[in-house]
């Protein structure tokens, strides 16, 4: 009886043990609240995604998390701006990223919102736990404020005394705060990521994260804010809101029911197997985010990942700089799969990647297209032709079919090392490698000429049941990366989900008995590069910084001071032409006094380049410059527009010399 009931507990608890083995739970950082959401932030949760699902596709209970950091100062003065509470105004934008998350099939489990109501309780019963312990204290905070970067930075720290980041201008605060004994922990940081080498991805991060932060030194971080009253509000101290970092990184606990009774999510899933976050944050999530782990007395995440960034003219893409990618016009041309597949083949996980439109566009026809959707139509109207779409049995082998089979075996394991690494680019490198194999494998039987002869028969039906069977392995195979493409497969080969789409069948090859063959749709059809790139420049035009923007139309009167910032001068067009492949825009050369600027404006329906030549315009010299379809425009044509969007320039009323001031 004993020896039974030790028996029992013994198997229970490796049960038990075997099924906490088999939960994964990976994280996004939470976004920040705007509605310009772009590809690089697309990248991260496509990255995510593609994990979640290859986890689940695993049989791994996942946990897949992402949501919205929603408050501080700046949507505070966002909200103001448009007229809305923070609170409605953080609602309308959440909307429209939950629908992008949508568009993109992103399949998360939880969407967190700083706003939540249980995520706000917990925040402030970290503060009150870590405050009580005296992990927390109160004392004045003296800095440089930038408000857009949400960041304190010390006089050195400034680049020509403005934001390092930005390059915005800074405020000098000076406030009571209470301050995280980030120091404290300084050492057990060092020593955590000194004997965990996985626990900071890459490698390089590491280094970066010991030799330019730990061994520098750690000051105490700022927690908390008494200047604005948008956050969490310190429970014990009303006049502070909690400040946004420890705030925002909370998130990953109480999505689980952290310090709630409902806590079941957090002891399945603490700690994180994976927390994916882009490189200028990585700071937060390999200093601050332990540090306070240490303070709560709970364990580390298994690993930070920290991915490089999407560049778009060689530089960081930014709301800023008006060099944004939406990701909802590529989706609408390509699909969401075609986008998906692009981001994490294109650029090796962890390194910075250039985005282009002739880049993605290559890749969807020559990946998409050529390669597998060749294979597809190729294999599937051949099994349709030779065999009337019935093929019994699997046929004879011949003499190539033991390599494809080990090129398919070989990959298999390549793919799934890779994919624990979160090497997505590799993992998807390893599964072309399959699927050009097989395209190479219909070069090498040439299926047309055994079907020339009868007494081939058995021989064809072989090389049909290779082809048939090796599509079915990579319709798998790519499922993670591309959520609706494989169903679009199966239809072909008239399989359903089911036994002959989980992911252990194709460790053996074979699996796949009776082939039924049905002709469907292309699933990627090739693009024609030339018309295509104009065409989509066109709808990527970002028309409204070359129009007046109705949103910033201000509603408040401004002071004249306000006014004065605006330079405003009278400027002569000496050259325009057409900008090309953009059918909108104008690029014209302005005489302005002594200096000539490049000027790029979307007036080319309502005016030719002939006929603007020789007018006289009035020009914003002091805008920011900003590159339109790869030309540095160097301010902006004032220009009257009417209800239907017609516009015309202003002209100075009488005769005047280019140069002169306007006021
Ligand atoms: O940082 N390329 O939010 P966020 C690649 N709220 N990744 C990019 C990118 C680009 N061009 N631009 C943005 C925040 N990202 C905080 C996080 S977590 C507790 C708080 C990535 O909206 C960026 O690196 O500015 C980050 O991982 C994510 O988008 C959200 O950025
Ligand atoms: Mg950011």
């Amino acid at each position: 009886m004993i020896n039974f009931l030790v028996r029992l507990y013994l198997d229970l608890k490796y049960i038990l043990w075997s099924e906490k083995m088999k939960t994964f739970y990976i994280t996004t950082p939470i976004y920040y609240p705007s509605n310009k959401l772009h590809i690089g932030h697309s990248y991260t949760t496509v990255a995510a995604d593609a994990m979640a699902r290859y986890k689940r596709l695993r049989g791994y209970d996942v946990m897949f998390l992402t949501g919205t950091d929603e408050h501080g100062q700046k949507i505070e003065r966002r909200a103001q701006e448009e007229g809305k509470t923070p609170q409605q105004f953080v609602d309308d934008i959440v909307i429209w990223i939950k629908d992008l998350w949508k568009t993109m099939d992103i399949s998360y489990d939880k969407f967190i919102r700083t706003t939540d109501k249980e995520h706000k309780e917990v925040v402030a019963k970290i503060f009150k736990k870590l405050y009580e312990q005296g992990d927390i204290y109160k004392s004045e905070y003296e800095g440089l404020y930038c408000t857009p970067c949400e960041s304190f930075f010390t006089e050195h720290q400034l680049k020509d005394g403005k934001c390092p980041d930005c390059a915005r201008e800074v405020e000098k605060v000076k406030e009571e705060s209470y301050f995280f004994k980030l120091s404290k922990y300084q050492d057990r940081l060092i020593k955590h990521i000194e004997e965990h080498p996985d626990f900071l991805m890459p490698q390089t991060r590491q280094n970066e994260m010991l030799n330019n932060f730990l061994k520098a030194g750690l000051e105490d971080l700022c927690v908390s804010r008494t200047s604005f009253k948008w956050g969490v509000p310190v429970s014990f101290d009303e006049k502070h809101v909690v400040y946004v970092w420890l705030d925002a990184l909370s998130n990953y606990i109480s999505a689980l029911g952290y310090m709630t009774k409902n806590d079941a999510d957090f002891k399945k899933f603490w700690p994180a197997n994976v927390q994916l976050v882009g490189k200028e944050i990585v700071r937060f999530h390999a200093i601050i985010w332990p540090a306070i782990l240490m303070a709560l007395g709970e364990e580390l995440p298994k690993q930070i990942f920290g991915h490089g960034w999407l560049i778009i003219n060689g530089g960081k893409m930014s709301k800023s700089i008006g060099n944004v990618i939406d990701p909802s016009i590529l989706v609408q041309r390509y699909s969401s799969d075609a986008v998906r597949y692009f981001l994490l083949r294109e650029i090796a996980f962890g390194q910075d990647g250039n985005f282009t439109n002739q880049a993605l566009i290559t890749r969807i026809n020559s990946d998409l297209a050529n390669d597998l959707g060749n294979l597809t139509s190729r294999t599937i109207a051949m099994i349709e032709k030779y065999f009337d779409g019935k093929l019994i049995g699997k046929g004879t082998e011949n003499e190539f079919d033991a390599n494809v089979q080990e090129i398919i075996k070989e990959n298999v394991s390549f793919t799934e090392e890779n994919m624990e690494k979160l090497f997505f680019n590799t993992a998807l490198e390893n599964i072309w490698t399959i699927i050009r194999r097989l395209n190479k494998y219909i070069d090498e039987t040439m299926p047309w000429v055994l079907a020339k002869d009868e007494a081939n028969k058995e021989k064809l039906a072989g090389v049909l049941y290779t082809l048939a069977e090796g599509l079915r392995i990579v319709s798998i195979m790519i499922e993670p990366f591309m959520p609706t493409t494989p169903s679009k497969i199966w239809a072909q080969l008239v399989i359903t989900k089911g036994d002959l789409t989980n992911w252990d069948t194709i460790h053996n090859f074979g699996a796949l008995t009776e082939i039924t063959a049905k002709k469907g749709e292309n699933i990627f059809p090739r693009i024609d590069i030339e018309k295509e790139l104009t065409e989509l420049e066109n709808a990527q035009q970002p028309i409204e910084q070359l129009q007046s923007n109705k949103e910033l139309e201000p509603e408040v009167p401004i002071s004249i001071d306000d006014f004065t910032k605006v330079k405003l001068k009278v400027g002569e067009v000496i050259e325009c032409d057409k900008v090309k492949k953009a059918d909108k825009l104008l690029v014209s050369k302005i005489k302005i006094g002594d200096e000539v600027r490049t000027i790029v404006s979307g007036i080319a329906k309502f005016y030719s380049p002939e006929e603007f030549i020789g007018k006289k315009v009035v020009v914003v010299t002091n805008l920011a410059p900003v590159k339109l379809r790869g030309i540095l425009s160097e301010g902006m044509i004032l220009c009257a527009e009417d209800k239907d969007g017609n516009l015309v320039a202003i002209a100075p009323e009488k005769e005047i010399a280019n140069g002169a001031t306007i006021r």
